[in-house]
């Protein structure tokens, strides 16, 4: 989505300096993940939307992990390091000083503010260059507003200050109209009214916030747009915002997939990252996580109970129960239940996989059966082969990983160990319990277990008096008996 709002330049920048105390976590707040994505990446993507001339983020708490996802999620924004001066005004102001002689407008973002869209965003450049205000805030109305900076109005109803929860009132701490911790400045006059924000509150930090009310005693109005959806204005300080954000994305998420067609059966319970693609009628059952950079093509039925990392995911599949990391899943291929895809594994065409497989860094051809408890790593077979239940690579020596491979319309008997390196050919068969340590040429039936033999009386031998030989003992002379009449019958 481009948003092109008028001609008068546009630069955003982004906070992303504070440690997140109240996150109580060794990982920068704004480095927590909704969505398969870090806070700053969401505000960011938004913020790109915009299409602004440039976009500066603030860092300084672990400042390289920080500034290292931001360069990477966009290789063209400026980073700014904060000083040792604490606070949001500190911040703006020398990314301010970063933007050289810019003069447009200027739109702060929060790093921890992950919610807002770009269509609010652009109705908000929207009213502030519609008016006269040197700055314009974005303001929300909340049920509770515990922890936002409240908005004061004067007696005509216009934004006179912002207070912060810790300095507030009980009159102001009353107030239900919030800052968003989002506006749009007239870039002149922020860095004038900076310059003169002092560091005398509650928290001992520069305020953002005090801008509001220096900017008024300037005789220079400021206005607020009230943001669509409240929702939206969600700030993420500690792990309950966290869940909350991650919810209401994710219910987002669902949504918008539901009416490109696809059909959820539980909101609730399934779990899309953003960056996840699905086709029309595809159908995602309760419990589903379909996370990363996840396809579905249409036809295919995910879940119950399933989650797919980084998947691409065939027309028509079926995939029940399953957890899957980095697999490719060909068309009308059936999966579980209970079945784990390791990376590397590529399935074609119609494959039918599980109960209890586990594959990695396997390629099964079009049509094969790899079902009951089976292991395939570092392996690859062809097709409309059929593997017997219990057959396992035994692909690792304790030093080396070693293949298999496995040719098309091979049948392995129940419980056959495929002792890699190894080669199955075309058409190979082996029997029931086989283990496999020598390639089996093409159409070759390969055979290790050794003859049965049976030991009779062994039981009421070696175990007299047990139930087992009472019973043996039974069944034996009843036997003999039988044996006998059909002797006499001759
Ligand atoms: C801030 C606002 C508050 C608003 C709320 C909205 C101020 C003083 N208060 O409060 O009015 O209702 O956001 O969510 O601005 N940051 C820096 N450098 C710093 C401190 C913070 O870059 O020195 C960044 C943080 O990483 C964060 C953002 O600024 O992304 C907001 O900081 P935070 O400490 O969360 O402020 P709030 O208490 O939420
Ligand atoms: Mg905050």
């Amino acid at each position: 989505m481009t948003h092109n709002i008028d001609d008068r330049s546009l630069a955003v920048i982004v906070l992303a300096a504070g440690q997140g105390t109240r996150m109580k976590s060794t990982l920068p707040k704004v480095l927590h993940r909704i969505g398969g994505r870090p806070l700053v990446g969401h505000v960011i993507d938004t913020a790109l939307a915009l299409s602004p001339e440039r976009v500066a983020v603030v860092v300084r708490h672990e400042r390289d992990l920080v500034a290292g996802a931001v360069v990477e999620l966009a290789p063209g924004v400026v980073v700014v390091d904060q000083d040792e001066v604490p606070g949001t005004g500190r911040a703006v102001e020398l990314a301010l000083a970063a933007l050289d002689d810019f003069a447009g407008d200027v739109l702060v973002l929060s790093g921890d503010v992950p919610l807002l869209d770009a269509d609010t965003l652009a109705a908000l450049l929207t009213a502030h260059r519609g008016g006269d205000a040197a700055a314009t805030v974005l303001s929300a109305v909340l049920d509770d507003a515990t922890g936002y900076g409240r908005i004061i109005r004067d007696a005509d109803g216009a934004v006179a200050r912002i207070v912060e929860q810790k300095d507030a009132t009980a009159d102001e701490a009353s107030v239900t109209e919030i800052n968003a911790g989002v506006y749009v400045f007239q870039a002149p006059a922020l860095r004038a009214q900076l310059a003169l924000v002092g560091t005398a509150n509650a928290q001992g930090e520069k305020y953002l916030t005090d801008v509001v009310g220096l900017l008024r005693q300037a005789s220079l109005p400021v206005a607020a747009a009230s943001a669509p959806d409240a929702a939206a204005a969600l700030g993420v300080n500690d792990r309950v915002q966290l869940a909350e954000a991650a919810r209401l994305l994710n219910a987002r998420t669902v949504r918008r997939w539901q009416l490109e067609g696809v059909s959820v059966l539980d909101p609730a319970t399934t779990w899309i990252d953003v960056d996840v693609t699905l086709s029309p009628d595809v159908t995602v059952l309760p419990n589903t996580h379909l996370l990363g950079a996840t396809s579905v093509a249409t036809g295919a039925t995910i879940g119950p109970d399933t989650s797919l990392v980084d998947c691409e995911v065939g027309e028509d599949a079926v995939l029940r129960r399953v957890e899957a990391n980095l697999a490719v899943i060909g068309a009308g291929v059936t999966v579980g239940p209970y079945s784990h895809l390791r990376p590397g594994t590529v399935l074609g065409a119609g494959v039918k996989m599980g109960s209890f497989v586990e594959t990695k860094n396997a390629q099964v051809g079009e049509g094969t059966k790899v079902p009951h408890f089976i292991y395939l790593g570092d392996a690859e077979v062809g097709r409309n082969t059929n593997l017997g239940a219990g057959t396992i690579t035994a692909n690792y020596d304790d030093v080396h990983k070693h293949r298999t491979e496995i040719g098309d319309e091979v049948h392995t008997g129940s419980h056959t160990v495929l002792v890699a390196p190894i080669r199955l050919g075309d058409g190979a068969k082996t029997g029931a319990g086989a283990v496999i340590r020598k390639d089996v040429p093409a159409g070759a039936l390969a055979l290790s277990v050794a003859p049965q033999r049976n030991v009779e009386g062994w039981v009421e031998k070696n175990r007299p008096g047990t139930g087992a030989a009472d019973v043996a003992a039974k069944a034996r002379s009843a036997q003999k008996a039988d044996d006998g009449a059909q002797e006499e019958n001759r």
